[in-house]
């Protein structure tokens, strides 16, 4: 098992860029699986999710062809037998995988996809991508562990009230609507930004779809499809990230190539928290921040905080004066993250879905435990902030979703190394 060496409190400074997100890729990816034309994607994220994705696409029976030097992936069709499955061995590490259910039962009319298993931050249910796709017509059997959806006459176009929103649930349903017969209107939607370049993706394939104002989302079904090509928008949940990281341990780091609207909510939060951050058009800079400000923050929906995100921002709470608070609204075990900080001296204390943290606490470094993609990343920071040496075991987790972590802090001048 790999881990990873950090050496704390180096000063950071210089470029990093941002890779493609892996939340907009997954969904496209499931997504192409509609396509007779081919389908083109740049700024693919190298991370371990997209290569699961694509191995999935692959068992299916897609064409795939990764141009890994220029981040490009290839999906096309060849003549070969399409199967509609998502077995238990490529799905069990990526909950993503059901994202192949919709797209499967819309064109092959039949899928049996297995159930995502539980995973560190819960158990992640589906019973909403089952609700939607049973309201378009699809008849759903639960047996051994896996999903067998069937639709002889193919899907039909109706109404959709979301109980609650649910990022998956959306996109499963825009992708199986999108070749239903007839219209589709979706209420309580979830409006991630990868949801939005998600439809971009399937109206450039030639489906009929607009986002209204109050979560509701329109679709007409079509069949033809025509060949795309797609650039992946940029990673904010990475952005977000690292925005943390300078503002922990950066004298002045700047990141091109993104949007600062859509990390509003985020940007607003630090700048609350004194951090020195400026933005214009496609670039944002943050500056060294000294006497970091205490914050109370409720994960919420796009876009309210992302839930992403909460594990770092802990982190940088741990370093404000006086007592911050997270409430985490959307897992319901997210705080896996919270023991490991204390193990590196972190003051916190939680209880059901609120942790509150007193800061400002010196860290430092202890052998900890990844258990989450973002839990991971937290130990991370933490580790550029602590005293000492920290060592991360369990780091195939940060591969899932963070490319080239490593060199794009080592660029910087963080002292981390993998072993
Ligand atoms: C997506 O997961 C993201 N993953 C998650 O990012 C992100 O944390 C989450 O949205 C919330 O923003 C991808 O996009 C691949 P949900 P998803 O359905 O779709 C419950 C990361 O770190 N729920 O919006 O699974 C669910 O248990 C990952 O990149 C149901 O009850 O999230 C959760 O409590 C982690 N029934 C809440 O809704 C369902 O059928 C929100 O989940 C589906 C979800």
């Amino acid at each position: 098992m790999q881990k990873l060496l950090i050496k704390g409190k180096k000063v950071l400074s210089g470029t990093i860029s941002i890779s493609g997100s892996k939340n907009a890729t997954l969904p496209i990816l499931a997504a192409s699986i509609l396509n007779d034309k081919k389908t083109t994607l740049k700024n693919i994220p190298l991370v371990k999710d997209v290569f699961t994705m694509i191995e999935l696409l692959s068992f299916i029976g897609l064409k795939t062809k990764l141009h890994k030097g220029k981040n490009i992936l290839e999906i096309s069709k060849k003549n070969k037998k399409i199967i509609t499955v998502a077995p238990y061995r490529i799905v069990k590490t990526m909950r993503a995988g059901v994202l192949v259910l919709g797209p499967l039962i819309a064109k092959y009319k039949k899928a049996k996809v297995s159930l995502p298993g539980g995973c560190a931050i819960g158990t992640r249910p589906v019973d909403l991508h089952l609700f939607a796709l049973k309201k378009l017509g699809a008849k759903i059997l639960i047996k051994e562990g896996y999903i067998y959806a069937s639709a002889k006459d193919g899907l039909v176009g109706c109404k959709i009230k979301f109980p609650s929103i649910s990022v998956g649930a959306t996109e499963n349903a825009i992708i199986a609507a999108s070749q239903a017969k007839g219209k589709t209107i979706l209420y309580n939607c979830a409006l991630e930004p990868e949801i939005e370049n998600l439809i971009v993706f399937l109206k450039k394939m030639g489906c009929k779809i607009s986002i209204k104002k109050g979560r509701k989302i329109i679709i007409n079904g079509t069949f033809k499809t025509s060949q795309v090509s797609q650039k992946i928008m940029f990673d904010r949940i990475e952005l977000g990230t690292y925005l943390i990281a300078a503002a922990l341990m950066g004298k002045k780091i700047s990141f091109s190539n993104v949007i600062p609207k859509i990390i509003n909510t985020e940007i607003k939060v630090l700048k609350s928290m004194g951090v020195k951050i400026k933005s214009q058009n496609k670039k944002i800079i943050v500056y060294k921040s000294l006497d970091i400000k205490s914050a109370k923050i409720k994960t919420k929906p796009y876009p309210g905080f992302p839930t992403d995100l909460q594990a770092q921002i802990m982190v940088l709470m741990s370093k404000a004066k006086g007592y911050s608070s997270i409430e985490e609204n959307i897992f319901e075990n997210r705080f896996m993250h919270v023991p490991e900080l204390k193990r590196m001296g972190a003051k916190i204390s939680t209880k059901n879905n609120i942790a509150q943290i007193l800061g400002p606490t010196k860290l430092s470094g202890a052998e900890v435990m990844a258990t989450d993609l973002r839990a991971s990343v937290c130990l991370v920071l933490a580790g550029l902030i602590a005293d000492n040496r920290t060592v991360i075991n369990r780091i195939y987790h940060l591969d899932r979703g963070y490319e080239n972590l490593e060199k794009k802090l080592k660029t910087c001048g963080a002292k981390i190394t993998r072993i």
